[in-house]
């Protein structure tokens, strides 16, 4: 943004100021996509390190306007944890979709998890009480769910087991939503969304994205583990809706469909060609893997793929309820099916 437009911004009082955290990201990135369709007054928080030119990758996939759109946002820069730039970047702000987190499972990572996720989280809340911003939208995760009784489906109201051994990711999510429902108890107007994996284009060095560029490179294990997926497209969708409805006080689990990873991982490998994993990895070869992962970070200091909890999750079975949003919202999601469809088509092959 050039001065001169920085300067008539700080003079204009607006009606409407949204601020979104984590727009550099999967969900940010497509949620500023359909912002910026009916909205012109959109600011982004980002890190020194940010890579803004994915924001412009995402908006390529659905227009031929990139620079137009893109050139609409209002960048600050800063981070989460650092009060200097939250002062800037809610400066005017009427709205916030806080989409940033760290995403990690290491458990060597927990500081940084817990100094993004919960002190970010708790700083957001507290400068959206302190400045009244009217409308407050959290990214939460399915990973702050418990698990339910045997039989039974993961529903918002499956209560949260602290006993239960949870990823250190999902353990700083879960905190961070109760600094949410904090804030929701002193006056926010906030909403929150709960996904599963969420499905899209973009973004191949992490999260789902990783998934698909492993299959791509060709996988050799499956694993028999169930979860929920989402598009991104129906997450930032009911995010706008909710937010557009004034629903809040609330959480929403908000996945497509149930899938068994097997399933998963064949059905990508078959869209993009490759041969699907054909030996299951056994329990015995998943304790084994996480050992030696965690002896050979030790001792070369690389990044944890595969810890504990990991491999339990890759064998878990969970079926999560969608029923609360779609009844709310009558909502009716995009299939897997098609999502894996659209996102390999978006993969960039060699
Ligand atoms: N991806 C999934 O499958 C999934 C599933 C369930 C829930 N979620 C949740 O959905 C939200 C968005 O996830 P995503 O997939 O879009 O993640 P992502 O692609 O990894 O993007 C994360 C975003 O957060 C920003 N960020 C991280 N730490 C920050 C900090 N301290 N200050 C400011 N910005 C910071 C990153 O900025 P940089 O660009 O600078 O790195 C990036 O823009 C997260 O809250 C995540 O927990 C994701």
């Amino acid at each position: 943004m050039t001065e001169n437009k920085k300067d008539k911004l700080k003079n204009t009082t607006f009606t409407h100021m949204i601020l979104i955290t984590g727009g550099t990201g999967l969900v940010g990135s497509h949620l500023l996509y359909f912002l910026l369709q009916k909205e012109d007054k959109v600011r982004v928080l980002h890190r020194p390190t940010s890579q803004l030119d994915r924001v412009k990758t995402v908006f390529g996939y659905f227009t031929d306007d990139v620079e137009v759109l893109f050139n609409k946002i209002e960048w600050v820069e800063g981070s989460l944890t650092d009060l200097d730039s939250l002062e800037r970047a809610f400066d005017q702000v009427t709205q916030v979709y806080h989409c940033a987190a760290l995403i990690s499972f290491d458990p060597r990572d927990l500081p940084h998890l817990t100094k993004s996720n919960v002190e970010g989280t708790a700083n957001m809340v507290n400068f959206s009480l302190f400045h009244k911003v009217e409308k407050f939208c959290y990214v939460s995760s399915i990973a702050t769910l418990s698990t339910p009784m045997e039989g039974t489906e993961v529903s918002e109201k499956t209560p949260w087991n602290p006993s239960e051994e949870v990823s250190v990711y999902g353990f700083t999510k879960h905190a961070a939503e109760m600094e949410v429902f904090r804030g929701i108890n002193e006056g926010l107007r906030a909403t929150i969304v709960n996904p599963g994996l969420i499905l899209g284009g973009g973004f191949w060095r992490s999260g789902s994205g990783l998934f698909f560029k492993m299959i791509f490179k060709g996988m050799k294990y499956f694993t028999d583990g169930k979860t929920g997926y989402v598009d991104v497209e129906d997450v930032v969708s009911i995010m706008l809706q909710l937010m557009e409805k004034n629903i809040f006080g609330q959480r929403y689990i908000v996945i497509a469909e149930n899938w068994f990873l097997k399933d998963f991982i064949g059905r990508v490998a078959s869209e993009f060609g490759v041969q699907a994993p054909r030996k299951k990895a056994s329990k015995w070869l998943l304790e084994m893997g996480w050992r030696l992962d965690w002896l050979s970070s030790k001792i070369n200091g690389k990044k944890r793929k595969l810890t504990k909890n990991l491999a339990k999750t890759s064998v878990k079975i969970q079926n999560y309820s969608n029923n609360k949003i779609k009844e709310e919202l009558g909502y009716t999601f995009k299939t897997i099916e098609i999502s894996i469809v659209d996102t390999c088509a978006k993969y960039p092959k060699p």
